[in-house]
């Protein structure tokens, strides 16, 4: 710790976003202008009034977000803030199940942080206060009930929140966007049937391994494609699957296409990294610009790679006991012994898995050049000592384990004094699989990766074993069977009301499945 560097933890912790003062003259300048998002419906997060949860079809199970603003009701939102915005509104559950809405990688007070531990009850509502205090980047939003978030994710509960800020706007500049250049994807993956989308019913097997499908879905949508101009496409993507992992790569024809890495889950990097291909797994979050000048088609594919699952045998992770006092969204049962796919429903983890494409059409122009500098991030911090250590673990009988420990929703793990930096030593075990852990409320930087597979470190351009991803701030990273990885976690809070006292927040595999199998923890910051 003692040669880390102050600025280094300041630049990605809440810290970084500056003093009460701060946040205010940016609210003042809330003239900036608001992003220009294609992809689907953009609804400016400060307008929204009520947050609807519905479900829509008791066969599939599919359900959906409404967004209303008052005078509009706008479904499956992708809400647009600038960095100072607030946000007040209220969740209104009209589910037959517990919900909750967590914002994924905003730093906010444990009462509006919709964590597992604090669910809606089925039909009734929740306020919902807060400020957008985090940098531009690509956050989102979704359900995380206890036992129930891999199900209610899959049906369709979860959203885009693109944030906004002076370095953000500057970019879009900077590349000359054409109008519908910069979009803002979620991909996941379902299990479709002559079209139909198939309800969700894993058996105790994709509960171990996690619920695979066969099919992108991407904003909502299969088959998804979008127009665009030559020149620069911005792109802003989520991994939204419950548990694929993918290594995505742009193509035309046969050919991979060059890409600049922009941004990580936290917002811009301090200078883009030019690639043709990069891991993304659950919840991870990436910015890249592409030129697509000269090509018409562009395919987003995630090409084949070897997934790692190395956990053999085991049965069923237990989900949580409140799960039997609720039905299923669809029927169907959840991790129960009867539930057999039909050959084909599945693309495995691994295989190539086409996404989305791009139709490229209008006047040829030629990309600006792409800036240099990006944000004023500085470099991830040399490796330190780690002042914490968090071990991953699959028990044959039990399930997925938090150092020899399943989720308890009353736990405090440990306790952290605010303003306190640590650097979090987490290391996966031999006999596991990918785990994309996530940290709830703070931006971390990763300091170094050990243990990385051969094909995976091939890519880990950067120094100390990491991946160019590795450079951003991260909340939401995969550690692969075997690897240790290192991060830098500042626990400043802002000093303002809404985070007086303790403070509870989680972390846990973003597999939806080892989540709902109680592959959490919770901790405090007081
Ligand atoms: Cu995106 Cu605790 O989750
Ligand atoms: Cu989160
Ligand atoms: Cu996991």
């Amino acid at each position: 710790m003692t040669q880390m560097n102050r600025r280094s933890f300041l630049a990605t912790g809440i810290a970084a976003l500056g003093t009460a003062a701060a946040w205010r003259a940016a609210n003042v300048r809330a003239a900036a202008p608001l992003p220009e998002i294609a992809g689907g419906p953009t609804v400016p997060i400060a307008a929204l009034r009520r947050l609807i949860v519905e479900r829509i079809d008791p066969v599939s199970g599919r359900c959906r977000y409404l967004a209303d603003t008052g005078g509009q009701i706008i479904a499956d939102p992708i809400f647009i803030a600038r960095r100072g915005d607030r946000v007040d509104t209220v969740i209104d559950n009209r589910l037959p199940q517990p919900t909750s809405i967590h914002f994924h990688g905003l730093t906010l007070p444990e009462k509006q942080d919709g964590a597992g531990f604090d669910p809606i009850a089925p039909r009734s509502t929740k306020a919902l206060s807060f400020e957008v205090r985090n940098r531009g980047g690509l956050y989102w939003f979704h359900a995380h009930p206890q036992g129930f978030t891999a199900e209610q994710v899959h049906a369709g509960l979860a959203g885009l929140l693109v944030v906004s800020d002076d370095e953000d706007r500057a970019l879009d500049q900077a590349l000359a966007l054409a109008p519908g250049n910069r979009l803002a994807l979620a991909m996941g993956d379902v299990r479709v049937a002559n079209e139909v989308l198939r309800p969700y019913a894993p058996s105790p097997d994709d509960c171990v391994h996690g619920w695979f499908g066969n099919r992108a879905r991407v904003n909502g949508a299969l088959d998804y494609s979008a127009d665009v101009a030559p020149g620069w496409v911005r792109l802003q993507i989520l991994n939204g699957s419950n548990a694929r992992g993918m290594l995505l790569a742009f193509r035309d024809a046969s050919t991979l296409l060059p890409f600049h890495l922009l941004g990580t889950d936290g917002g811009l990097l301090a200078a883009p990294a030019a690639l043709d291909r990069v891991f993304l797994y659950p919840a991870e979050r990436i910015d890249v610009a592409i030129d697509v000048s000269g090509h018409s088609a562009v395919s987003a594919v995630s090409i084949a790679f070897d997934p790692r699952h190395q956990v053999r045998g085991g049965t069923l992770a237990r989900l949580h006991p409140e799960r039997d006092q609720f039905p299923p969204l669809s029927g169907s049962a959840v991790c129960a012994p009867f539930n057999t796919g039909a050959p084909g429903d599945v693309v495995a983890e691994g295989a190539e898995f086409p996404l989305f494409n791009l139709r490229v059409s209008g006047a040829a122009r030629a990309a600006a050049p792409m800036p240099q500098r990006l944000s004023a991030l500085d470099a991830p911090p040399p490796p330190a000592e780690a002042t914490r250590r968090l071990r991953l673990d699959f028990d044959e009988r039990i399930g997925y384990l938090i150092d020899q420990t399943r989720y308890r929703p009353d736990e405090v793990a440990f306790s952290i004094a605010r303003g306190t930096r640590e650097v979090w030593e987490v290391r996966n075990s031999p006999l596991s699989m990918p785990h994309p852990m996530h940290l709830h409320g703070f931006g971390f930087r990763v300091l170094r990766r050990q243990g990385t597979f051969g094909p995976a470190r091939a890519l880990a351009t950067a120094a100390n074993g990491m991946l160019p991803t590795d450079l951003g701030v991260k909340d939401t990273v995969v550690l692969w069977p075997n690897e240790t990885l290192w991060l830098a976690v500042d626990f400043t809070l802002p000093e303002d009301g809404d985070f007086s006292g303790r403070q509870r927040y989680m972390f846990h595999c973003h597999n939806l499945e080892h989540e709902d199998g109680m592959m959490m923890r919770n901790f405090a910051v007081s």
